[in-house]
């Protein structure tokens, strides 16, 4: 695992994790993004915390770590582990954890010190767009937020490995939806920012995408306004455009199309909270991009066809974009429902339906 170069001086050593035994020690903050980049890199991650994220169980639940709720116990945890990472949020607690691995000779990698700095006389919020996934596609100032917070309140569908870089102080509150389980409701997570920065904490709210595309940031900037909060945003690489762009989908390839529309398909056409013109959108000449749309786009793609709109027009739905199992499922507008469906393709989905769903750059000729 190597350390990032720009973290500071010292020895970066690269270990092979594929497939071995890793233990993560503590729940803190970087623990987290300890994990989820454990996990990337193909180690069986076994977590040791009395107490978790929701994002820990909710791994945990699905088979994809191990988590014991207990203390920390080197004749039970040390044996067949490859590395060690002391991440409990307490400087000498990590350092008795690798205390012990050194005396059973096992790698221990413990987070830097934490730089003291003065802490604001007022708090604040930074509103960071986390990208679709991938922490390369993770922007340098979201970061450098990042790296600068006292509590990050995250969701589910961000970068969690980017979480390394926290301060070890940092507190990380985990708001995301489980899926088929619980959600902490948009008035509590408004809650949340505003109390932390008037106690004076530097607050980043990392949420997927970019914060202000179907992503609440608009009510969590009000509640921050109405509070008084300091508040800035770093834009995120939002998944309308990247998630095609990824899949080779260029959304306004010139000659095909003049425009996009981003549309959300959360509630289907004729439901009485959806405010969406189909028959406008099938009449627009505009790409068309459905986002939390794998649910309602067999109702979608009737109300479009109803419209008017050719029912061999291509469509393509990219799953899991910029993650390492992505997948793509082409079509045409009268077929991808189906499709989908075959394919067992399951959310986070964005679907693309147009002329250029059905780009080929090899038949394009070169200006
Ligand atoms: C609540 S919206 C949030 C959108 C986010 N703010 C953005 O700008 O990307 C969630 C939807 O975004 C889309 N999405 C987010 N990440 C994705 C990914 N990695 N691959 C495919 N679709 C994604 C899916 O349509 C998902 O249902």
């Amino acid at each position: 695992m190597a350390d990032d170069p720009a973290q500071g001086s010292g020895y970066h050593v690269t270990l092979t994790v594929a497939g071995a035994a890793v233990t993560v020690v503590g729940a803190s903050g970087a623990a987290l993004g300890h994990i989820a980049a454990l996990r990337d890199a193909g180690a069986r991650v076994t977590v040791v915390a009395t107490e978790v994220t929701a994002a820990v169980v909710d791994l945990a639940e699905r088979g994809l770590l191990t988590w014991h709720a207990r203390d920390f116990d080197a004749d039970l945890d040390l044996p067949g582990t490859r590395l060690v990472v002391a991440a409990t949020g307490d400087a000498a607690r990590d350092g008795c954890v690798a205390a012990r691995c050194q005396a059973h000779d096992v790698w221990c990698v413990t987070p830097a010190p934490a730089v003291t700095r003065p802490r604001p006389a007022r708090g604040e919020v930074t509103l960071v767009g986390a990208g679709p996934g991938d922490p390369g596609l993770l922007t340098l100032a979201g970061r450098a937020a990042l790296r600068a917070a006292d509590v990050v309140v995250t969701d589910r569908l961000v970068p969690l490995a980017a979480l390394r870089e926290l301060a070890p102080h940092a507190e990380v509150v985990d708001v995301g939806k489980v899926p088929r389980g619980r959600a902490t409701p948009q008035h509590e997570i408004n809650r949340l920012l505003v109390e932390h920065a008037l106690a004076g904490r530097r607050v980043v709210r990392f949420k997927g995408g970019d914060s202000f595309l179907f992503g609440r940031g608009g009510e969590e900037l009000a509640a921050c306004a109405a509070a008084g909060v300091p508040t800035s945003v770093v834009p995120g690489v939002s998944s309308a455009l990247a998630v095609p762009a990824l899949a080779g989908i260029p959304v306004t390839h010139r000659g095909l199309t003049q425009g996009v529309s981003v549309v959300s398909g959360h509630v289907p056409p004729g439901d009485e909270r959806s405010s969406v013109n189909y028959a406008a959108l099938a009449r627009s000449g505009t790409t068309i991009v459905l986002l939390m749309a794998v649910a309602t786009l067999p109702d979608i793609a009737r109300a479009l066809l109803a419209a008017g709109l050719p029912t061999d027009t291509p469509a393509a739905t990219v799953a899991d974009g910029s993650l390492t199992h992505q997948r793509v499922v082409r079509g045409t507008l009268a077929d991808i429902a189906e499709r989908v469906a075959a394919s067992g393709v399951k959310p986070p989905a964005v679907t693309v339906i147009g002329a250029v769903a059905g780009f080929d750059p090899t038949s394009v000729d070169a200006p």
